[in-house]
């Protein structure tokens, strides 16, 4: 295909053209991290709660499913939800398996919450989710007492969960780190007999403490060290969900890489346990800026600014990986327009997401003409980019189907395949690319 001629899309492709500029104002929906947590806590908290734009991806959909299915009552109105809590022990056993759909956070987080609440639940996914390793979870819950059986000797889903006599506190250092790792650990710990500590290689997402801490749990935080006492009864809490970071990065991204683009983004969470691309962005030279920043339910909040801007390569490793797990592969396309080489390491992680991250972004972005290298933990990027069409395969992953869509703004256009599996995390995405590359 070439950008001027584009071929018809199959039924799940779209096409992409190069963008002339890059000019809007955008609103992206509710945080998934934060949507997943407010659902899945309110449902065991004493009270009926209120969470307001609550994300439209179908991950947080499967969630709400999952807490129908065990007796929880939720109603919806728009990106509105009604929670009715159940109370601690207060889940019912559901009538069939629990279908998490594509999302490990769902998964994860209900085999915390599960593993003490008495009742028998099996857990399955998608093709993608029964890929993705449980042991993580369902290794550390066998040592707190946990019945945790599933298939490859108890490491994939589907996963059985069966009622347990008790549950122990234990003190766990986490080999990778994890915030759907942390949290089922947390959860679990509310119902042990002691105190639960989680110590973490560097710090995750904390979305989970903050939560539940302002839902009354006692959660202390001591550096890496998270611990959590048991017995708390969690206080029903309405929640008004901030816009997500991982889906402004997109615009964020967008609004630097192109050479006549200015955008805002409006109402972002910015918790700084998910804002690592901003260091990345600044530390490459990026227009980038906070406006309106301010605090809603325990949770930082602002408009940001991009503009198009001069970028140089970076290094992305260590502590700062965790802090932009999901926008690794967008750091990828950075690289590729800046000036000269961009590593990012440390980042193995990447290849147990939704797909192979490192692969599948290294074989898009190469076939539309970037010049990378998959490694055993990240990429190797040379700048100077000039992209070229092509038609490229998500490979089933919203984020990879998202950032591919960006190189063919960018460059010369692209046939998107799999492009529906945008709905996971943000349904409007093709809709708003059409408003801002106009
Ligand atoms: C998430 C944690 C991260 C992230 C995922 C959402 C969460 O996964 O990649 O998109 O909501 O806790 P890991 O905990 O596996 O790193």
């Amino acid at each position: 295909m070439t950008a001027e001629t584009p071929s018809r899309p199959g039924s799940d492709g779209r096409i992409v053209r190069a963008a002339g500029r890059i000019r809007g104002t955008v609103r992206v929906p509710g945080d998934k991290s934060i949507s997943h947590r407010a659902a899945l806590f309110n449902a065991v908290a004493d009270g009926r709660a209120t969470v307001t734009n609550f994300s439209p991806g179908a991950d947080c959909a499967a969630t709400l499913a999952c807490l129908r299915q065990l007796g929880v009552h939720v109603t919806t109105t728009g990106d509105r939800v009604e929670v009715h809590g159940v109370g601690s022990g207060g889940l019912a056993e559901a009538a069939d398996v629990l279908d998490c759909a594509n999302s490990g956070t769902t998964m994860r987080l209900l085999c915390g919450l599960l593993a003490g609440a008495g009742v028998f639940a099996v857990l399955t996914g998608d093709a993608s989710l029964r890929r993705r390793p449980m042991a993580r979870v369902a290794e550390p819950l066998r040592g707190m007492g946990a019945a945790i059986a599933g298939r490859d000797q108890g490491r994939l889903p589907p996963l059985a969960i069966s009622p347990s006599p008790r549950l122990h506190g234990i003190e766990r250092p986490l080999a990778v780190a994890s915030a759907q790792v942390k949290s089922a650990l947390l959860l679990a710990g509310l119902a042990a007999d002691g105190a639960t500590t989680v110590v973490e290689p560097a710090r995750s997402r904390d979305h989970t403490e903050r939560l539940l801490s302002a839902m009354g749990a006692d959660v202390q935080v001591a550096g890496s060290r998270i611990t959590i006492q048991p017995g708390a009864t969690l206080r029903a809490t309405d929640v008004a969900v901030p816009g997500d970071f991982s889906s402004a990065a997109f615009w964020l991204v967008l609004g630097c890489l192109h050479p006549n683009a200015h955008v805002r983004i409006t109402d972002v969470g910015l918790n700084p346990t998910r804002t690592g691309l901003l260091e990345v962005l600044r530390a490459m030279g990026g227009n980038v800026h906070v406006e309106n920043a301010s605090e809603v339910a325990g949770e930082p909040v602002g408009d940001l600014v991009a503009e198009s801007s001069a970028l140089r390569g970076t290094t992305v490793a260590g502590a700062l990986v965790p802090l932009a797990i999901d926008e690794l592969p967008l750091i990828a396309l950075l690289g590729l327009f800046a000036e000269g080489e961009t590593v990012v390491r440390d980042a193995a992680e990447l290849r147990l997401k939704e797909s192979d991250r490192i692969a599948a972004a290294a074989e898009g972005l190469r076939a539309l003409g970037g010049d990378l290298v998959a490694t055993a933990d990240g990429w190797r990027i040379t700048g100077g980019a000039r992209l070229e069409p092509a038609r490229v395969s998500s490979h089933g992953d919203h984020r990879i189907a998202m950032l591919l869509a960006l190189a063919g703004a960018l460059g010369a256009g692209a046939e998107v395949t799999g492009a529906d599996t945008v709905s996971v995390s943000y349904p409007a995405f093709w809709q708003t690319l059409d408003q801002v590359a106009a």
